[in-house]
């Protein structure tokens, strides 16, 4: 199994690469992940490669039991190359990104994708017999920075292209994408613009001001376009080597589409912070990412980049406490993962990221962390038949689509309504109860029950498919906002909700955005501060009401009866608990078992065993016992503080 850290050669002097090989052996670690963004080591002058200080470097950490996996540099692009050829992206505004960091490259330049090409090649080229070598990363986090979306004439011309080759004729766009209104009408895909800052936008506002569909191709186009981007370094290294590729993937990151990034790639890899200068996450927050990341290939994936110290850019996180690495390690192996590989073995003393600590400090005497990770590869070799191909039992699904994500940040319905956040609620309430929940599309058969929470685009063919999935038995869950748009991001003209409008057997009469907190009441009592849609049942049952102004006494929750199936229409939004006793009640009535535990205790079902975890900083009598696979002793349910249990099923 891999375990690793990220490990950067150019950054020391090689008079201590044997001896940072010694001490990452000595920690059971076994592979490298290396050189992304080493550009201008690799390439110090136009087409004058030097890989020398790689060839070394793996060689000394082979000669330690360690492997490497490879990454191409090319999210780092070298002074030379900026300064012969324009590679760098334009914002809305139409400014010239300046370098001097990273990710300043657009993929639509096609300078930038020749040189990238090229440097990839030669790698590919220099590195094929290499046995050392296991894997391949395509450059590094595409998209981190605000980086999908780029403005330039380059990008406006290969926009047009894809939408000439979608639309055929501009009539035909013009009409599907209601350009009449305001008179926005293109006489040529010559005309087409970008979503660019206009006349109707404050500076520096969020809003968006542009025609829906236009701002909804364009996201569409600008991932397509790093898919593309990415696929000519897959191709270009698949010329001379057979071993796996991969890029390192950002979790909840939402402006690629990742089901097609992965599509080229032949495993997922991500990068796992869960606690930083920006921010920490819920543990249910880091296990939905990790779901997402193993849904969107159906696949185990390994962690690229682990968090292993405080960290931070201009200002640090938190020291991951005693335990916590161990736990967070386990979390991901728990939920697909494949291997472990920590960011980064050393902190570097200068540069943006002196502040980013990794498993040892600066002065890199091996303290408490280094140990941890240590003990952990340890158990590691025990855990390792339970880890590697190993499938989770899920039980629920939440159906996450990008398409949904781009429509929901460009209309977004209501303030304070934000549908990442609506997806975690649902999730978290789900996870709260032990459900193992996946995150991805596809097989709806394979579920007791699936959330299509404000999944307003929807294309037919999925309906079809979820409609048959009903019919014979499954539970869907639907909530206000559901079906409303079509794949051109135009609301429907049917009667809401549109295209859910048979299966959830319920006309939304009326709907309103809310001032002032609104109540629901019956099966479920919640207050409700976002939305209300206001139901009117046609074959559905009742479930709660509100309890207010208007609409006091009108439905909220409804339940159809379809086929053999079920469908809950939610129409409106709940509070934290009320969201628990709703997931409960569903859960329930669809047959799945679910376990209750204080919070914080996550327990995953897996084929071959049960992982139960502790993520609070106290130790809980959990109601779990069994035989630990961890030390092979009998396990009596206690959990320390951060503590992990692997368990014979
Ligand atoms: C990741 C990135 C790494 C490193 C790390 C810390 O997003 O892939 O290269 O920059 O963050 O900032």
């Amino acid at each position: 199994m891999i375990f690793g850290a990220c490990y950067y050669p150019e950054h020391w002097d090689k008079t201590e690469w044997k001896h940072h090989a010694r001490l990452m052996h000595e920690a059971g670690l076994n592979t490298i992940r290396t050189g992304d963004f080493a550009w201008g080591v690799m390439e110090p002058e136009e087409g004058k490669f030097d890989f020398s200080f790689l060839d070394e470097a793996i060689e000394i950490f082979a000669k330690e039991g360690i492997k490497t996996i490879l990454c191409t540099p090319t999210a780092g692009p070298p002074k030379w190359l900026v300064n012969k050829y324009d590679i760098l992206q334009r914002d809305r505004y139409g400014n010239k990104e300046n370098w001097g960091a990273r990710r300043e490259g657009c993929a639509n330049s096609r300078e930038y994708r020749k040189r990238s090409v090229l440097i990839a090649e030669e790698m590919a080229k220099h590195f094929a017999d290499n046995p050392n070598i296991i894997a391949w990363q395509i450059d590094n986090e595409f998209g981190c920075h605000d980086s999908t979306r780029c403005y330039c004439e380059n990008c406006r011309k290969a926009f047009s292209k894809w939408l000439e080759k979608k639309y055929v004729t501009i009539e035909n766009l013009n009409k599907l994408w209601g350009t009449v209104f305001w008179s926005l009408q293109y006489s040529s895909f010559d005309d087409i613009i970008l979503p660019v800052y206009n006349s109707c936008e404050p500076e520096n506002s969020q809003s968006w001001s542009h025609n829906p569909s236009l701002d909804l191709e364009y996201r569409r186009f600008s991932s397509d376009s790093w898919v593309e981007y990415q696929k000519l370094q897959i191709d270009a290294i698949k010329k001379y080597t057979n071993k796996p590729v991969t890029h390192n993937f950002m979790g909840h990151f939402s402006d690629i589409d990742y089901y097609d990034l992965a599509k080229d790639l032949d495993f997922v890899a991500w990068d796992n912070y869960p606690d930083n200068q920006w921010g920490d996450s819920e543990y249910e927050y880091v296990s939905m990412a990790h779901e997402n990341m193993r849904g969107v290939k159906n696949k185990n994936f390994i962690v690229a980049e682990q968090e292993s110290g405080p960290c931070g850019w201009d200002t640090m996180g938190s020291t991951p406490e005693p335990g916590q690495l161990r736990l967070w390690t386990y979390q991901a192996l728990a939920h697909g993962g494949e291997g472990m590989i920590y960011f980064r073995f050393k902190a570097l003393p200068y540069g943006m990221e002196q502040y980013w600590y990794g498993i040892l400090d600066h002065d890199g005497i091996p303290r408490r962390r280094y140990y941890e990770i240590q003990k952990t590869g340890n158990e590691l070799k025990r855990l390792e038949p339970y880890i590697l191909g190993a499938k989770n039992k899920y039980d629920a699904l939440i159906v996450k689509t990008y398409d949904n994500l781009w429509a929901h940040q460009i209309k977004h319905h209501a303030k304070d309504f934000d549908y990442r956040n609506m997806l975690y609620s649902y999730y978290k309430a789900n996870a709260d109860l032990n459900i193992n929940t996946a995150v991805s599309v596809g097989n709806y058969d394979n579920y007791k029950v699936v959330y299509m929470p404000a999944y307003n685009i929807v294309h037919t063919d999925e309906i079809e498919k979820i409609t048959e999935y009903v019919k014979n038995g499954g539970t869907l869950v639907i909530t206000f906002r559901s079906g409303t748009r079509d794949v051109y991001n135009n609301l429907f003209t049917s009667t809401l909700p549109c295209a859910f409008y048979e299966l959830a057997g319920i006309e939304v009469e009326e709907f309103t955005a809310l001032r002032k907190p609104a109540h629901i009441t019956g099966e479920i009592k919640s207050e409700v501060n976002i939305w209300c849609d206001i139901l009117k049942p046609m074959t559905a049952q009742v479930l709660c009401t509100y309890t207010d102004r208007y609409f006091k006494d009108r439905a909220a929750i409804t339940v159809n009866s379809y086929g053999k199936g079920k469908v809950y229409y939610i129409g409106c939004d709940l509070e934290t608990t009320a969201m628990k006793n709703l997931i409960r009640y569903i859960s329930k009535k669809a047959g799945i078992e679910m376990i209750e535990e204080p919070h914080g205790i996550e327990i995953v079902q897996r084929d071959n065993c049960t992982v139960i975890m502790n993520h609070n900083d106290f130790a809980v009598q959990t109601s779990i016992c069994g035989k630990s696979l961890i030390n092979g002793e009998n396990f009596n349910g206690e959990l320390d503080a951060y503590g992990v249990e692997f368990i014979v099923n």
